[in-house]
């Protein structure tokens, strides 16, 4: 007779996923289901974040279900939604969370985010005594997780999220296929990515050829703008094509002369419930003023939502199953209250190999760029950066066409 008696049978796990969507979400659920299911759970998913625990609840049965975890985004959707009560929307709204865990029998509840969905999951832990464990993702890559990063024997504290070594990919793409058209007019392409507080996602840009970076780490004031702008007309002069891609982090604070004071660029008035305004735009701010002063022709380029969609990159989805099967062992000793991590920042073979480990929710928080990453007087990263970004970037790629045509003189 065949033995079905699963430790876990006839108990529920609910997953939710919250903020911005990165491309190894759908990666991550199907990774922890797949692993929750073999345990004996029912895996529901929480539909649009905290918000399907609202109401009567939105849930779905994600239990033998067909997934595609190469898929990017989520499935089971995403929103900013705060299950506690801030300036922007003033109801407490555990209460309802609190009966609606009740009413679907969730067991445990794994929130898949950032710092926000996170903090609010810890604190439901910690108020409320709802079994939670954490699941790390930010595009921005700003999340602390505690992962050492071994350069030349010195150890430096980095962070590794999912979602980020997809997302860094495309940005490095994307500044490989901008040289050609900043070559073809001899111009400066400023290359906007997201990165509210912190530039871990704008340093991928390097590895796909540009070679100057503003961070929101390292505020750019009157003095700091002339001496920017000199190394730019340095760098554009020195280039053998006359061609430049520059890499600006959304949240770039830039001084700004009219008003004489120093701020970012904002896209929109709006706030989220989370307090978070929406900036954008700071890259058509530096084209204009590099145009305006220096006299070199500057175009800027948002990459907005792109490093953000498309299909999960193989880091990443290797990546997720080795924080999942982390997620089995919280599961398997009642440990909540929990986030896996990465111990280590390892190349790609090495991920699966006992590397993870798990941090206490209260310790995530915000991870600027650590400064062994950026050098201030370059406005460039390290090459402990491209050491970093190599795991799971490869070599830095420059598209080049080498050419040396011979001028032709006119015959009289
Ligand atoms: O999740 C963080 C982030 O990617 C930021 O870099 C960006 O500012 C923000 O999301 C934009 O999110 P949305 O427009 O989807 O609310």
């Amino acid at each position: 007779m065949a033995h079905t008696h699963k430790l876990f049978n006839g108990k529920k796990i609910g997953i939710l996923t919250g903020g911005g969507d990165t491309p190894a979400l759908n990666s991550s659920i199907e990774s922890i289901r797949n692993r929750a299911s073999l345990l004996g759970y029912t895996v529901y998913g929480i539909r649009k974040g905290w918000k399907g625990l609202l109401g009567d609840g939105d849930l779905i049965d994600l239990t033998n279900q067909p997934y595609d975890g190469y898929y990017g985004g989520t499935s089971i959707l995403s929103s900013r939604t705060n299950p506690f009560p801030t300036k922007k929307n003033p109801e407490d709204r555990v209460p309802q969370i609190l009966k609606n865990i009740e009413r679907y029998a969730i067991d445990v509840l794994i929130s898949i985010g950032g710092d926000d969905t996170n903090g609010a999951a810890k604190r439901l832990y910690e108020t409320q005594g709802i079994k939670v464990i954490g699941f790390p993702k930010t595009i921005d890559n700003d999340l602390r997780t505690k992962t050492m990063h071994n350069y030349n024997g010195k150890l430096i504290e980095s962070v590794l999220c999912p979602g980020f070594p997809s997302g860094a990919k495309a940005i490095m793409e994307m500044a490989m296929h901008l040289r050609t058209t900043a070559e073809s007019h001899s111009r400066i392409i400023v290359l906007e990515v997201m990165g509210r507080d912190a530039g871990w996602l704008t340093g991928s840009a390097i590895m796909g050829g540009a070679e100057l970076a503003l961070v929101p780490e390292f505020v750019i004031t009157k003095e700091r703008k002339d001496f920017f702008l000199e190394t730019v007309k340095e760098t554009y002069m020195r280039s053998k094509k006359k061609a430049l891609i520059i890499a600006v982090s959304e949240g770039v604070r830039w001084y700004d002369e009219k008003n004489d004071k120093v701020d970012v660029v904002y896209a929109s008035s709006e706030v989220d419930e989370f307090g978070h305004p929406r900036f954008g735009g700071i890259s058509g701010v530096i084209a204009s003023e590099i145009t305006n002063k220096l006299g070199i022709e500057a175009r800027a380029q948002i990459s907005g939502y792109y490093p953000r969609s498309g299909k999960c990159r193989s880091y990443d989805r290797r990546l997720t199953g080795a924080l999942a099967d982390k997620v089995v062992d919280l599961l398997l000793r009642e440990e909540y209250g929990q986030m896996p991590v990465m111990k280590n920042i390892v190349p790609f073979v090495e991920l699966e190999e006992f590397n993870t480990s798990s941090i206490d929710m209260g310790a995530i928080g915000n991870k600027p760029l650590p400064e062994d990453y950026y050098d201030i007087q370059a406005f460039n990263f390290t090459d402990a950066y491209v050491d970093f970004l190599q795991n799971f970037l490869g070599q830095i790629c420059i598209n080049e066409f080498k050419y040396n045509f011979p001028i032709v003189i006119p015959e009289k």
